[in-house]
């Protein structure tokens, strides 16, 4: 597992622990994150590796059933990171990989919508001519950002904003059932290129409705405008904003936003049913978690 260290990625190597599976955790040199110190109190073998060094990675990775990336971050991870980490993964002879893609579905979006998600096809169009068998899960939003950096649910106002139609089908799944579902995934052998799931698909209608329920008090709904109003917003914060590193500056959950609120990127067909033993969190569950 690269990024076993991060908010996805840890609970994927703690949900495939429970699973039984043997865990090798590839950190960074010297990372003092208390979840190194976890993970090895959890079981996991943890190797401290250099990930600009595919001679490193190779051998981190040999004997491994499948490698699995939680990674997070700009162009220097997604794409030159995930190759060296892909490159490694084939000479090490390992026969599967998963890469860090956990999105919605970004292969039906135009390059330009969501820069984010423009590096995770560039980075799959290299996995598709790699000589491994690779599985790309991907979930929707993970509904935990509900409840936090997602401005939908106002909880302060008792409002659900939104842009074009209150009607628009979409994904949400929590960071948790991404996690299981992927260590799930991983020690799938049968597992197909893509994978897609949501804990509940929801219009803005039905998060009023989980929104009502979960506070027991009504919610309303707030139409700022069309799809394209947005798009202009997205346009002028970016403009505005001084360019930055940042993976998630506030431009690129306005882009997350905007794909969804357009329904291109809906995930279909559903494969929910793959691993019966997951228990799928529903919006409403998770709305009602906020203080
Ligand atoms: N669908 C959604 O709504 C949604 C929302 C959030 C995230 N995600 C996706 O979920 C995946 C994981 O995200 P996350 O939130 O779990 O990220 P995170 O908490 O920031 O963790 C990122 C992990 O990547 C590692 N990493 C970052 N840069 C690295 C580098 N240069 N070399 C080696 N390791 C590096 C970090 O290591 P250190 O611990 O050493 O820093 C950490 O283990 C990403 O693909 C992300 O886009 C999806």
């Amino acid at each position: 597992m690269a990024g076993a260290t991060g908010d996805l990625g840890f609970r994927i190597a703690q949900a495939l622990l429970r699973r039984g599976a043997v865990v090798r955790a590839l950190v960074r040199p010297g990372s003092i994150k208390p979840e190194v110190a976890q993970l090895r109190g959890l079981g996991a073998e943890v190797v401290d590796v250099d990930f600009n060094s595919v001679i490193a990675l190779t051998q981190a990775c040999s004997g491994a059933a499948c490698v699995v990336s939680a990674l997070s971050g700009l162009r220097d991870v997604i794409v030159d990171g995930q190759k060296r980490l892909l490159d490694a993964a084939v000479v090490a002879g390992v026969p599967r990989f998963i890469p860090s893609d956990y999105s919605i579905d970004y292969t039906k979006l135009p390059n330009g919508s969501n820069r984010n998600l423009d590096l995770r096809r560039e980075f799959n169009q290299r996995l598709d001519h790699a000589p491994i068998q690779a599985t790309s899960v991907l979930n929707g939003m993970f509904t935990d950002l509900l409840t936090g950096q997602a401005p939908v649910v106002l909880f302060g106002l008792k409002r659900v904003m939104y842009y074009g139609s209150a009607d628009q089908p979409m994904d949400f799944t929590t960071t948790a059932n991404t996690a299981e579902f992927t260590a799930a995934a991983a020690l799938d052998p049968t597992a197909p290129r893509y994978l897609r799931v949501a804990g509940e698909v929801a219009s803005v209608r039905g998060l009023q409705q989980a929104a009502s329920q979960a506070t027991g008090e009504p919610f309303k709904l707030l139409r700022v405008g069309p799809v394209s109003v947005l798009g202009g917003l997205i346009k002028v914060t970016r403009a505005l904003m001084p360019t930055t590193d940042e993976v998630f500056p506030p431009w690129q959950g306005m882009q997350y936003l905007h794909n969804m609120f357009m329904g291109l990127p809906k995930l279909v067909p559903l494969d929910n049913a793959r691993y019966p033993d997951i228990r799928w969190t529903s919006v409403r569950e998770v709305l009602a978690t906020k203080k």
